[in-house]
């Protein structure tokens, strides 16, 4: 089954074609991310209108990737800069995009919140649109549940777990290859090779959520941040320590120097574990940050020998507490793998100590998946495997963009 998805819940506009859920035929990324770093943060208003300026080139490259040569539609291709010259061409284009969709597309999949409500409209009324002049099915999707099945794409076949481990450590190399990486080299998981019951944990931009997965569609929510979310802490003390806006990978970046200086860091940041609940809280890091810069700047100038340090606490202090509550539910549900997805997921120190706690504890049957940092962050990829496997088709005149739709599920 081969399914168009459309993401556009925050600052990026995507689409790829997907068959079976598993397999990612073409893969386009827009972001404004460019644009909003002039403001410090993600301008809804100013992501919305560019998103509706490359909603339809980005999904007509899509299209084309996937319908041309099959040695060309094993390449994915994540492109940053789309070529809006040719929207004068806006007529052609949408005859190209409904013969596409309408000849060699069995559904069309949207994510339909949670998200900003300006980019979500771009997002679904397109699909409604399509859906209309193709009369092909038309799929909801909520976003952060869609992220976990990032895990699933990728190779079905062939994939011991003691391989999937190689696509999955610190090891940059590794990381940066599966960037430009066929499918195969997609993603250590592929859906016959997750054994069950597994523990998810889906950290993000604005969420930070546990589940426990019983089967590829049984999900179960357990728990999740009770204020700012993980990614929201990795953003916003970057921006406390000068980093701008997207802070994560800055956050990453200065640590690994930190890291490799040798030094033991003198600052100790708090890891609220909240007693045993496996909900989260991370909104105390951002103000003992500040303290830490307001106190440091008294004293000395907060060199970047200094920020790289606080990075290195905030990082620790963030992954520190995702892998004691994720082990927490591994226990406590017994659970024999672990899929983690999310923007945040991308962040080498976090596999790295997922991989080390798995060995450390005695965790040896529990394996531990991670797609490659590209599925990570937002993609429309995993918005067709969500679709695929668990997916409800929905009469286009019913669909609706949902700003606060709920993440908290049991199915
Ligand atoms: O999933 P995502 O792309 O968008 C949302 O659905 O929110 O996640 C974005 C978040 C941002 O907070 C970003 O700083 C964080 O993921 N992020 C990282 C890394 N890469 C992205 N955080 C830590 N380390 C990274 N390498
Ligand atoms: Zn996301």
């Amino acid at each position: 089954m081969k399914i168009l998805a459309i993401e556009t819940s925050c600052d990026e506009t995507a689409a790829a074609v997907v068959s079976d859920g598993t397999k990612i035929l073409s893969s386009v990324i827009a972001s404004s991310t460019d644009m909003h770093k002039k403001w410090g943060g993600i301008v809804p208003e100013v992501a919305a209108r560019e998103q509706l300026k490359c909603i339809l080139p980005v999904i007509e490259e899509a299209l084309n990737i996937y319908s041309s040569s099959p040695s060309e539609r094993l390449g994915v291709n994540s492109s940053r800069e789309v070529n809006l010259e040719s929207s004068r061409l806006a007529g052609a284009r949408s005859n190209n995009i409904k013969d596409i969709v309408e000849n060699s597309i069995d559904a069309i999949a949207v994510t339909v919140g949670p998200g900003l409500i300006g980019s979500l409209l771009v997002g679904v009324e397109t699909a409604k649109s399509l859906a209309f002049v193709t009369g092909k099915p038309v799929i909801p999707v909520n976003h952060v549940l869609a992220h976990m099945y990032a895990n699933f794409l990728g190779s079905d076949d062939n994939y011991s777990s003691r391989e999937s481990r190689r696509f999955v450590g610190t090891n940059r190399e590794v990381s940066d290859s599966s960037r430009l990486g066929l499918p195969r080299e997609f993603s250590p998981g592929g859906s016959n090779n997750i054994n069950f019951p597994a523990i998810s944990l889906v950290v993000s931009g604005g969420h930070t959520e546990l589940y426990l997965l019983k089967s590829v569609k049984d999900v179960e929510w357990l728990g999740g941040t009770l204020d700012d979310a993980a990614g929201e802490a990795f953003d916003k003390t970057a921006r406390l320590l000068g980093f701008g806006s997207r802070g994560g990978p800055a956050i990453q970046e200065a640590a690994q120097k930190f890291q490799i200086s040798n030094i033991k860091s003198q600052i100790k940041l708090p890891r609220p574990l909240l007693d045993g609940s496996l909900n989260f809280s991370f909104s105390g890091l951002k103000t003992a940050v500040l303290r830490e810069v307001n106190h440091l700047m008294e004293t000395q100038l907060l060199n970047s020998s200094l920020v790289q340090q606080l990075s290195f606490e905030v990082q620790e202090a963030v992954t520190d507490v995702l892998v004691k509550k994720t082990l927490l539910a591994v226990e406590k549900y017994e659970a024999k793998s672990i899929l983690i997805s999310g923007g945040v997921a991308a962040n080498l120190r976090l596999r790295e100590k997922f991989n080390l706690s798995i060995v450390a504890f005695h965790l040896s049957p529990v394996n531990f998946y991670a797609p490659p940092p590209l599925l990570c962050t937002d993609n429309a990829g995993y918005i067709g495997a969500f679709a695929f496997f668990r997916g409800q088709a929905a009469d286009w005149h019913t669909l609706e963009a949902i700003p606060d739709l709920s993440v908290e599920v049991i199915t």
